[in-house]
């Protein structure tokens, strides 16, 4: 493709949040995991990013928030870049632009919707019409969970076998009608600086005694998320998705040095929905790489339950959303001739 055929392009992608985890790699350079995990897609909270090729540009640049990217996240930036520069036969390097509407390092991963919308756009910025496994493939190879991203409503990342990562990419289970739960995002307060989901399953994997019953717990969980999902059986997924996240933690919990991503509020909200739970009310909670917590729950019972836990000491605040659609492209510059 010639440079003049390039255009500017803009996508959006959506975070989402994983059902059944991914915490372990088979290979770092690929992120390619250990386990296959499951995720619902959030509807607006998520990444816009621009994609605007510029042949005078000697590498890739790229602005996050109006702030520009750290080393470590555009070394992640090059290497989708330069797939995608492969695969459309161009040496053209872009500027890039990404604006989040997620709370920032809160335990909302805003690396899985970046990298998401980056594929989405460059590829069409590239003048490339890539099928769904094959942007999820690439988005993975920018951050795992962006894999997911791609992806609209309940999500499947395939483990895969395959050393070069072809058959590890996610694919939809069921689109967002096929159960509209409502999804609360409680946000806990916490000022450190938490481990990078990066750095933290590396650590897990070397220096946690729980983490080949964890990969073998995901395993099992795996299958019974995919069954609790088809039946729409809250009582079923709370098992599997509080047990596969307290899993998780307790395996970041056992790593030496420990992983301690909780607060005093993340435990608040813990109890909060199993008693609400044991009440009547249709809800599960699950916990990522941080203190914050987000709750499933039927859309009738979303009111009190929001309600409840934003009572709980230490909770800034509860942000709402449902499940949504996956990464697409809003935007683009006419294409030249
Ligand atoms: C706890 O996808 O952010 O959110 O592949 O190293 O970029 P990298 O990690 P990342 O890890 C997400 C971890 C998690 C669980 C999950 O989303 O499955």
């Amino acid at each position: 493709m010639s440079a003049s055929q390039l255009r500017r392009a803009t996508a959006f992608a959506p975070s989402n949040i994983a059902l059944t985890k991914y915490w372990g790699k088979r290979d770092a350079e690929l992120n390619l995991p250990l386990a296959a995990s499951i995720s619902v897609t959030l509807a607006e909270l998520g990444s816009l990013t621009i994609v605007q090729p510029e042949p005078d540009l000697p590498e890739d640049v790229m602005l996050v928030d109006d702030r520009p990217l750290d080393d470590a996240g555009m070394v992640k930036v090059r290497r989708v870049m330069h797939a995608i520069r492969a695969l459309a036969g161009s040496s053209v390097h872009a500027g890039l632009r990404s604006v989040n509407t997620i709370p920032p390092a809160r335990g909302l991963a805003s690396s899985a919707s970046a990298f998401a919308a980056l594929v989405v756009a460059a590829a069409d910025a590239y003048g490339l019409a890539l099928d769904t496994p094959t942007l999820s493939r690439l988005a993975r190879t920018g951050s795992g969970s962006a894999s997911r991203s791609v992806i609209g409503g309940f999500a499947l990342w395939h483990r895969g076998t395959a050393p070069d990562g072809s058959d590890s990419f996610a694919e939809q289970l069921h689109s967002p009608d096929h159960w509209p739960l409502r999804i609360l995002v409680a946000k806990v307060s916490d000022e450190r600086k938490k481990v990078s989901s990066t750095t933290g399953m590396r650590m897990s994997a070397t220096g946690s005694p729980l983490f080949t019953a964890w990969i073998d717990q995901c395993n099992r969980d795996v299958v019974d998320c995919q069954q609790a999902l088809a039946a729409r059986d809250m009582r079923k997924l709370a098992e599997v998705v509080e047990g596969n996240a307290l899993a998780m933690h307790a395996t970041m919990l056992a790593t030496r040095p420990p992983l301690v991503y909780w607060q005093p509020a993340t435990l608040g909200v813990i109890h909060a929905v199993r008693t609400l739970r044991g009440e009547g009310a249709e809800c599960c909670f699950t916990i990522d790489a941080g203190s914050s917590v987000v709750v499933l729950v039927a859309a009738q019972d979303a009111r009190p339950v929001a309600d409840a836990l934003a009572g709980i000491a230490g909770i800034e605040e509860i942000i709402q959303t449902s499940v949504g659609l996956g990464a697409r492209l809003l935007d683009t510059a006419p294409r030249a001739p």
